[in-house]
């Protein structure tokens, strides 16, 4: 047994962990109890990834059948000192493991823990044989600090196969983060079927060519795509995610980020087109025409296809880096400025938001947008998602928005993590080094306290234009996002960089056994 007991590697760490005196072995006639059959998935879940290197699979019980055997309890309760259904308690003593939260998602976070508290060789996928399989007896008590602790993923410029997405939220699930936020369209394709419109992926989830490695400004003048995902992938990665308390929430771009849409559908734009699948990344001039009716019976039918595959109340409606040059020269456009009384393009914008967030709403969803939302007027009750530094988010909780932070200068995982760019893959631009991420305080700004609960929490970004493998998403993800794993969860008061790294050290080997490829610290 080679855990140190005043070293605790657990990654977001917990908020009060003490150690007691002895050990609780994992052996063969352990078996795992259930108390509430809302949370036999969870023992399930708990039973199969202990399996590949125990060599077997615990079994799964619920409490009245409960076996005279050493148990892990997995304890959904409602008693006081569980507000939070993501809080949880765990106990370890010599005899047996109790985990008790009072919603599903507690008790997942406290089986996350668990498996950080056996030796790491438990992530292994293949059977282990030398080490003994021992927790060390603790009481731990742990919350989350914020509610929204995500990762976005750009499939657009790259897609990834179900499989890796499926891989990545496993991943997720380690570091406590519940948000997977689904870039599905944007310029250089449009990745989600649609039943209504099958042109958007026949026709949008392919493109000509991409940027020339190393050399952007050219092309390779390779095909790319049709790469999409069908309804029932995203069914599947839905209920996996589910499963992992993970919820994905969907971003459709509009009124911008959509040529891919437009390549298939060129009548919802101010020109008519025709138009191609974006080759090349950069800001793109055709835009969703906001003065045809068209565009919105279109833009609504594609969100009723998403409302019945996404679960998440919260929907992503993009609104960022719209330009304005195609409204100024339409006449529908222009039409509707001057019917709506709106003063310029922006309110257009605007516009456009408010009209889709109250679709939504009326469907018992609330949308969520990158802060050029505010802009135009913001839709009632609608999110903002700040990535241009973290004033758009200030404004946004002082108009009493509900706010995401994942500003370029700290939450951008597609920028260099290193100043050693010769030795690092090409990425975007930007240096983000690991420490920066872990340094961001989401709350630091200045607001009041009413002003601050409004920070609902942190998300990092995956932009992909040059992450050409899953590999380098995950190189680009990780350490970084442990980092903000510990961000998003740990209060602010409990961290440390310095501790951080030392138990990164540790964690560095299950990602090396869970096969998550990263960049060593
Ligand atoms: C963004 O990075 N355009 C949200
Ligand atoms: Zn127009």
């Amino acid at each position: 047994m080679t855990m140190t007991h005043n070293q605790p590697t657990i990654i977001p760490k917990p908020v009060a962990l003490q150690y007691h005196e002895g050990v609780f072995t994992l052996l063969s006639q352990t078996v795992i109890v259930y108390t509430d059959p809302r949370t036999e998935e969870i023992a399930t879940y708990l039973a199969e990834v202990l399996a590949p290197p125990l060599g077997y699979r615990l079994l799964v019980t619920d409490h009245e059948s409960r076996a005279k055997c050493p148990a892990i309890t997995l304890c959904l309760v409602s008693e006081e000192g569980h507000t939070s259904p993501e809080a949880y308690s765990l106990k370890v003593m010599p005899g047996g493991i109790r985990i008790a939260a009072a919603g599903p998602a507690g008790l997942f976070y406290g089986v996350q823990t668990l498996r950080q508290l056996l030796p790491p060789e438990i992530m292994s996928p293949f059977l282990v044989t030398r080490t003994p399989w021992q927790v060390p007896a603790v009481t731990i008590h742990d919350a989350p600090r914020f509610a929204w602790r995500g990762l976005m993923l750009d499939v657009s410029r790259h897609f990834y196969s179900k499989e890796f997405i499926l891989k990545f939220l496993d991943v997720m699930a380690l570091h406590k983060l519940n948000t997977f936020h689904f870039h599905l369209c944007d310029n250089q394709g449009w990745r989600l079927e649609i039943a209504q419109f099958p042109r958007l992926t026949t026709v949008g989830a392919r493109r000509a060519s991409s940027p020339l490695i190393g050399d952007r400004h050219s092309q390779d003048g390779i095909p790319y795509g049709p790469y999409f995902y069908t309804q029932e992938e995203i069914r599947e990665i839905v209920d996996y995610a589910r499963c992992r308390a993970i919820t994905v929430v969907p971003e459709i771009e509009m009124p911008g980020h959509c040529l891919a849409a437009l390549a298939a559908y060129p009548e919802y734009s101010c020109t008519g087109g025709p138009f191609q699948v974006r080759t090349c990344s950069g800001y793109e001039q055709n835009v969703y025409c906001a003065g045809n009716e068209g565009t919105f019976t279109f833009l609504q039918r594609v969100l009723d296809e998403v409302m019945a595959l996404f679960p998440s109340r919260v929907i992503h409606i993009g609104g960022d880096e719209c330009p304005t040059k195609r409204w100024q020269a339409c006449p529908a456009c222009q039409q509707r400025l001057r019917e709506e009384g709106l003063p310029d393009e922006h309110a257009l914008q605007g516009y456009v938001m408010r009209r889709m967030a109250r679709y939504l709403a009326q469907h018992g969803r609330r949308v969520i947008g990158w802060d050029e939302i505010l802009d135009g007027g913001l839709p009632d009750d609608a999110a903002v998602m700040s990535w241009r530094g973290t004033s758009g988010g200030e404004a946004a909780a002082r108009l009493g928005h509900d706010v995401v932070m994942s500003p370029t200068t700290h939450c951008y995982f597609d920028f260099y993590q290193s100043d050693a760019y010769a030795s690092e893959p090409e990425a975007i631009c930007g240096l983000i080094p690991l420490q920066q991420v872990y340094n961001y305080d989401p709350s630091a700004g200045e607001l009041s306290e009413a002003e601050r609960r409004h920070i609902i929490g942190v998300q990092g970004n995956l932009w992909t234009e040059y992450m050409r493998s899953y590999r380098q998403v995950e190189y680009m993800s990780y350490p970084r996002a442990a980092a903000l794993a510990e961000v998003a969860w740990t209060p602010q008061e409990c961290r440390s960089y310095d501790n951080f790294l030392s138990r990164l050290a540790v964690h560095c080997h299950r990602l090396d056994l869970l096969d998550v490829h990263y960049r060593c610290v």
